[in-house]
């Protein structure tokens, strides 16, 4: 018993300094959208600040001061997801990801989706203009917080990108990259 337990907080605590794979995690599903100007996201150090300290909070809800928290950004957004320790190690960073962007809900030409409930969260993980994102997650009790700052947010009733050939329509100066991600050449 106490072994297990071990294990499951090891689990969870090399997590919380693995943010970057959230960003991985974002641009796989960014790149698979059909999209002509979807931007590649990088991770924010301030916005991973910022996730990370309202999700030790622990409380199951968003960020209520997150509009004045960055320095950096005036248009923050946010998914968060909280789930039992149980779970979260079935469905690891991957699950809470695909959890938030159940892109076969979303309807394009109608801009609505099935599942109502998700289509923010799934707007937020494939919003074009978005470039950054932090991320951060925490133990709570017997239960795993994971919460996600994005800027810009977009406009969360908009279509969250254009569609058409990769990479047609990236902003101006913007390379794409092999994954089909607008970016910013160095
Ligand atoms: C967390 O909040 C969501 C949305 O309000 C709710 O559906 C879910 O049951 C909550 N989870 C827990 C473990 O309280
Ligand atoms: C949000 O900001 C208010 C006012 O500054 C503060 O009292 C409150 O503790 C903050 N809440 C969180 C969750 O940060
Ligand atoms: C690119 O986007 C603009 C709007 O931002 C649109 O007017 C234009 O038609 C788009 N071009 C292509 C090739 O999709």
């Amino acid at each position: 018993m106490s072994s297990l337990w071990v294990v499951l907080l090891v689990t969870v605590s090399l997590s919380l300094h693995v943010s970057s794979d959230f960003v991985e995690l974002h641009n796989t599903k960014r790149s698979n959208t059909g999209a002509s100007n979807m931007n590649k996201v990088r991770l924010s150090p301030e916005l991973q600040m910022i996730a990370q300290a309202h999700a030790e909070r622990c409380e199951n809800k968003t960020n209520p001061n997150l509009s004045t928290l960055s320095k950096t950004f005036k248009d923050v957004g946010e998914n968060i997801h909280f789930t039992t320790i149980e779970n979260y190690n079935m469905i690891k960073d991957q699950g809470v990801v695909n959890a938030w962007s159940k892109v076969f809900s979303y309807h394009y030409s109608s801009n609505t989706c099935i599942d109502v409930g998700y289509c923010e969260k799934f707007k937020q993980v494939v919003r074009a203009e978005t470039e950054f994102i932090g991320c951060g997650q925490a133990m709570c009790g017997s239960n795993v917080f994971t919460v996600c700052n994005y800027a810009p947010r977009g406009n969360p009733n908009e279509r969250p990108y254009l569609r058409g050939g990769i990479c047609n329509n990236c902003t101006a100066g913007y390379s794409c990259d092999t994954d089909g991600l607008c970016f910013v050449p160095c």
